[in-house]
């Protein structure tokens, strides 16, 4: 069997989680894909850091020629920010190539753009590890839970958030040690502002809701609040008086009926200790959704790191590998448009 080529383009902390994950664990992954997926092409600005890190055989290429290269399949973009990543998803979707990545702010800001722009040429853009990493999120909304009407989604959605907060109420730390340790443990954006001023869990939640709602992406209309005012003695008060300050997000349809609008706000909120969120602790993530069928479901998991964004990234290429690739394949494989369309707006 042909593997799965995959172009790899950035090998920051998403980069690098990947290819080691997939290196580590190659064999249970080629027999859960039916096939090996192998990254074969890496571009990267830094070369020699590139050259120490990985095996000989992967070859260091430029950006454009990755994209135009016929021999690869798939295009992993792992490079952040939302400008160039934009230009090379797109130009990718133009070669043919479905596209994996776990950049939410390129998603919550472009999304729709990309979305269609893949639909059009019969190709895939996947993003489980753009939200909540190790929490199968995205699958859960597009296909555990999509015979309900989702009422709400509330989540702890920023890993580097949540661990400022708990290691400020354990260890009594200043908000700004505990962020340079957070920076150190490849949790914060490369802005870390995005995490402590709520940016990054408004991109999420901007996802969360269109897949929940079917709505196009509302990344704009957010209400949102961060972290950053809060002091030590702010959790530790909550804490005296039963609760534990965390930083939610939460999309809520307001009204019952599928046209009703959808509240979205990130905010920092007093949560009683007993409640369900409260025990999500350090970089974990949590995620609360309320469907009329199937009732409340919470999923937990790490929610930032390298590692376990890389498994995300890497359960995509897997999902890729079972399909045949390439926009011919595609168009005798009509599930593989609607990955692209289910984020499109409903008539
Ligand atoms: N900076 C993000 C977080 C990384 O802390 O949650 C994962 O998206």
């Amino acid at each position: 069997v042909r593997a799965l080529r995959v172009g790899l383009i950035g090998l920051g902390h998403v980069g690098l989680g990947t290819y080691r994950v997939l290196l580590r664990n190659q064999a249970a992954i080629a027999a859960r894909a039916g096939r090996p997926i192998v990254i074969t092409q890496v571009a990267v600005r830094d070369r020699q850091r590139a050259a120490a890190l990985l095996a000989p055989q992967v070859r260091l290429v430029e950006v454009e020629a990755l994209l135009r290269d016929p021999d690869i399949d798939v295009v992993v973009e792992a490079v952040g920010g939302t400008t160039l990543a934009r230009d090379w998803v797109l130009q990718a979707i133009a070669q043919g190539k479905s596209v994996v990545t776990a950049n939410k702010a390129l998603l919550a800001q472009h999304g729709d753009e990309l979305f269609a722009a893949a639909a059009a040429r019969g190709v895939s853009v996947a993003f489980e590890g753009a939200v909540a990493v190790s929490i199968p999120i995205i699958k859960a909304l597009r296909e555990s839970l999509s015979a309900n009407r989702i009422d709400w989604v509330a989540g702890i959605i920023n890993g580097t958030s949540n661990f400022i907060l708990s290691e400020m109420r354990d260890k009594g730390l200043g908000f700004d040690a505990v962020l340079q340790e957070a920076q150190r443990l490849g949790y914060a954006e490369a802005d870390p502002s995005f995490d402590v001023d709520g940016i990054d869990a408004a991109h999420k939640l901007s996802l969360l809701s269109a897949l929940a709602f079917g709505t196009p992406l509302q990344f704009d209309q957010i209400t949102v609040q961060g972290i950053r005012d809060l002091q030590a003695q702010d959790v530790g008060l909550a804490e005296a008086l039963g609760y534990r300050i965390k930083l939610l997000g939460v999309a809520q349809r307001l009204g019952t009926d599928e046209a009703s609008p959808v509240s979205l706000r990130v905010q920092p909120v007093l949560l009683p200790r007993r409640h369900p969120l409260a025990s999500v602790e350090g970089a974990m993530n949590g995620i609360l959704v309320h469907g009329d069928a199937s009732g409340q479901s919470l999923f937990c998991g790490a929610g930032a790191g390298g590692e376990p964004t890389g498994a995300a990234v890497i359960a995509d290429l897997v999902d890729l590998a079972r399909q045949p690739v390439g926009p011919a394949a595609a168009l005798r494989v009509p599930h593989q448009a609607f990955h692209a369309q289910a984020l499109r707006a409903l008539p």
